[in-house]
C-alpha cells in the first residue's frame, strides 16, 4: 500500500477520473475527501470505498466558489488533521444547458470535415469563438482554472506548514496543442499548465511536488455533448485507435501521489494513446 495513512482531497471525484482516482488511491491506503458538485455523485463514490473497506468524507461543494472551498478544506483537515494530496481534477467542457454551445460547436466541426474531404481543405473560419457567449466562457474558466487556483491556496496552507505534498492538476491535450471551437477550455486547460510549472517551482523548496496529467480522448461521460459522427472522426485519428479509459487516467495519477514520483516536478505528462505524439 503506497499512500497508507495519507489524506486525498479529490474534487470532481464523483464521476469519470475522479470517482476512479478516488478507488484507486482508496485501494492504496489513503483516506479519501470526496469532494462533486453533486451530492448524488459524492454519494456514489463514497458507497464504492465503502464496498472496499475504506474511509471516505463527503465534500459537496462547487470548486468555483471561494468561500464553498475554505468550508470543504476546514471540514477536511478538522477531520484529518492534514492534507498530503490534492487532485484538482473537476472541470468542465460544456454544461448541459448550453445546447446553442454544443450545436454550434458540432455543426461548426462536421461542416470543416466535409469541406476537406470535398475540396482538400477548410474553406473558411469555423466560427464559434465570433458567436462565443461570455457566460460559456467566465463559466469554464471560473470551474477549471479558478477552481484550481481555489483549491491549491487553501491546501498550500497545510503543505507549506507540513514541508511535504503531492498536488495534481488535470489539463488535457487540448491546452498543450490547441484544439478548434473550445476556446474557453483551451484556455483553462492551458492556464493550468502555466499555473502547474510555475507553482512547482515555487513550492519545492518546501517539499511539494506539482505535476499535470494531460489525457487525450476517454470515454467519461465528459464526451456525451459530442456527436457521435465526430467521435468516430476523432478515433481515427488516435494512433492506439481507441479512446483511453478512466482507469489508465486513474493509475498514472496515483502514481504521481506516491514517494516513487518524488523526483517528478512540474510535468505536464499525456495519456492520449499516441495522439499527440
Ligand atoms: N474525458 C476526457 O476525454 C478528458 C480529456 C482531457 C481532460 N479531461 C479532464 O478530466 C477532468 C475530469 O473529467 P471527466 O472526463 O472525468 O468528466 P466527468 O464529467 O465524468 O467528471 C467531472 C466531474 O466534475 C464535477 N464538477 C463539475 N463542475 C464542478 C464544480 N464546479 N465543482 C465540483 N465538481 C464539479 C462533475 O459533477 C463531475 O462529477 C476534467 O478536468 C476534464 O477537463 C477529460
Amino acid at each position: 500500500m503506497k499512500l497508507k495513512g495519507r489524506v486525498a482531497l479529490i474534487t470532481g471525484a464523483g464521476s469519470g477520473f475522479g470517482r476512479e482516482i478516488a478507488i484507486q488511491m482508496a485501494r492504496e491506503g489513503a483516506k479519501i475527501g470526496v469532494n462533486d458538485i453533486h451530492r448524488r455523485a459524492v454519494e456514489g463514490t463514497l458507497e464504492a470505498l465503502e464496498q472496499i473497506g475504506s474511509e471516505g468524507l463527503a465534500l459537496e461543494a462547487d470548486v468555483g466558489n471561494v468561500d464553498q472551498v475554505k468550508r470543504m478544506f476546514e471540514k477536511t483537515v478538522s477531520k484529518w488533521g492534514t492534507i498530503d494530496i490534492l487532485v484538482n481534477n473537476a472541470g468542465i467542457a460544456v454544461k448541459p444547458e448550453w445546447k446553442e454551445y454544443q450545436e454550434l460547436h458540432n455543426r461548426a466541426v462536421l461542416k470543416a470535415v466535409d469541406e476537406v474531404m470535398k475540396t482538400g481543405k477548410v474553406q473558411e473560419s469555423m466560427k464559434v469563438t465570433s458567436a462565443f457567449q461570455d457566460e460559456w466562457w467566465h463559466a469554464t474558466l471560473n470551474v477549471n482554472l479558478n477552481g484550481t487556483f481555489y483549491c491549491t491556496r487553501e491546501a498550500l496552507k497545510t503543505m507549506e506548514v507540513k514541508g511535504r505534498g503531492k498536488i495534481i492538476n488535470m489539463a488535457s491535450i487540448t491546452g498543450v496543442q490547441g484544439e478548434p471551437n473550445v476556446p474557453a477550455y483551451a484556455a483553462s486547460k492551458g492556464g493550468i499548465i502555466a499555473f502547474t510549472k510555475s507553482l512547482a517551482k515555487e513550492v519545492i523548496g518546501s517539499g511539494i511536488q506539482v505535476n499535470a496529467v494531460a489525457p487525450g480522448y476517454c470515454g467519461t461521460p465528459l464526451l456525451n455533448s459530442i456527436d457521435q459522427q465526430l467521435l468516430t472522426i476523432l478515433k481515427t485519428q488516435i494512433p492506439i485507435g481507441r479512446l483511453g479509459t478512466a482507469r489508465e487516467v486513474a493509475s498514472l495519477v496515483v502514481y504521481l501521489a506516491t514517494d516513487d514520483a518524488d523526483y517528478i516536478v512540474g510535468q505536464v505528462i499525456g495519456v492520449n494513446g499516441g495522439l499527440g505524439i
